[in-house]
């Protein structure tokens, strides 16, 4: 399977995802990175990790279309079969969403629909909710809304810190999304097989 990852920042899923993949565990290729802040952490990760980096933002663009437009084309001139976003700061459009159906998969740190945004980690902790999680799920047009496929539980000692918490997410993400992503791959791959032997 030919993979894209979008990432904004520190990119440790992006690392956990590559490192995976090149020990087999993951049945794909990443075909490059996309990262929308040339400041990024993660572009170093991509470098030391030896994957083809593309960096562009909407800032360089006239609108949020054109700048979509330009990542289809580079997507598709990839043939990229499965976008993963790990840290991926911006609302997917409409023009991607449309080219890739069931094809985006994102990663959020708190156990949906409860806490969804961009401190999902922080806005748990704030509420003294006495768990919170890790949700891998598919994207749609809303935040942090599209369909479940795996989510697990870590529950908040009356101790924890916000920085312990956080810690305790990213451990647990590292784990669990390159080994949905490994499940969601082999299905993927095998329904393509099975529509390529019943067309024979
Ligand atoms: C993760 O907590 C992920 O759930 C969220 O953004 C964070 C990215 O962290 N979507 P990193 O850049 O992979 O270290």
């Amino acid at each position: 399977m030919r993979i894209a990852i979008f990432a904004s920042g520190n990119g440790s899923n992006f690392q956990a995802i590559t490192e995976a993949i090149k020990s087999n565990k993951i049945n794909g290729t990443i075909m490059f990175l996309f990262c929308d802040n040339p400041n990024a952490l993660v572009i170093q990760r991509a470098q030391r990790l030896g994957i083809s980096t593309i960096i562009f933002s909407p800032k360089d663009f006239s609108s949020k279309r054109e700048y979509e437009e330009k990542l289809l084309k580079k997507l598709n001139e990839e043939d990229i079969q499965l976008i993963v976003l790990a840290g991926y700061m911006r609302i997917i459009g409409s023009s991607l969403l449309q080219a890739f159906p069931n094809q985006i998969i994102n990663i959020h740190p708190s156990l949906l629909p409860k806490f969804p945004g961009l401190h999902g980690i922080r806005d748990a902790f704030n509420a003294k909710a006495k768990e919170t999680g890790v949700t891998i799920h598919y994207v749609d047009d809303g935040v942090d809304t599209g369909p479940i496929i795996r989510q697990e539980k870590i529950l908040i000692d009356k101790k924890e810190t916000l920085e312990t918490l956080e810690a305790k997410i990213h451990q647990v993400e590292h784990r669990l999304y390159p080994e949905v992503l490994a499940e969601i791959i082999n299905d993927k791959e095998r329904a393509l097989h099975d529509k390529k032997t019943s067309t024979n």
